[in-house]
């Protein structure tokens, strides 16, 4: 599920580059049990199924044995809900280690003892953690310096000042009658950098009021 993810497009460069190293680890291979268990019913009866502290703990000790983490992130819907300034903190630590959680959830002795953090990518429920570790790591890897060919666009991305980006064009200069705006072909740099930050404040004024007004 995972490499499919990583070895396509700037998460494949980001890695041949370098720039990441992106190892993955199967909590069924730190399960004692012969079927290779990792999860069991959850005391005090209720829905679903619950992975085992055993296991879990073994993996991230055995790993923390060997590499020093900056932070131990639980992706769980009860997290604090990413935004790009949690993606910005993330993309300058140096190692991190990224629990995802399946079944009903894990054992809250791991969250208690073994987590540093524990994060959310939306208010809606995944089926596993697995969709939400990708979604974290491209969100981390894309902005570590070296990775975008052009520097310069992570930091105009959308949300990096809180503001959504303006709009873009490419040619034709008109397609049915429909222009591409003046200005953008007026070649005033000045005039230009002017009306894409009006057109972002707009558009986020319009789109994200919330956005617009943490600014
Ligand atoms: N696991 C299940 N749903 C999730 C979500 N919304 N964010 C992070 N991890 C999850």
């Amino acid at each position: 599920m995972f490499k499919g993810a990583f070895s396509h497009s700037i998460l494949k460069r980001a890695q041949s580059k370098g720039h990441v190293v992106i190892n993955l680890h199967n909590i069924r291979d730190w399960s004692k049990n012969k079927h290779k268990n990792v999860d069991d019913y959850p005391y005090g009866g209720g829905a679903g199924m619950v992975m085992m502290v055993e296991p879990v703990v073994n993996c991230i000790e055995e790993l923390k044995a060997m590499t020093s983490y900056d932070e131990v992130i639980y992706l769980s819907p009860d997290g604090e809900l990413l935004n790009q300034s949690i993606a910005n903190q993330l993309s300058i630590k140096q190692n991190l280690l990224i629990l995802c959680g399946h079944y009903k959830g894990i054992d809250e002795r791991i969250r208690t003892h073994f987590i540093t953090r524990e994060i959310s990518i939306g208010d809606y429920v995944l089926s596993g953690g697995e969709l939400a570790a990708m979604v974290l790591t491209d969100a981390i890897v894309r902005i570590i310096p070296g990775v975008l060919n052009d520097e310069t666009s992570a930091l105009s991305d959308s949300f990096q000042d809180n503001l959504l980006s303006p709009p873009v064009y490419t040619r034709p200069a008109e397609f049915r009658g429909l222009k591409v705006p003046d200005i953008l072909l007026s070649g005033n740099d000045k005039e230009i950098a002017k009306w894409k930050y009006e057109q972002s404040v707009e558009r986020t004024r319009e789109r994200r009021p919330g956005l617009y007004r943490d600014t």
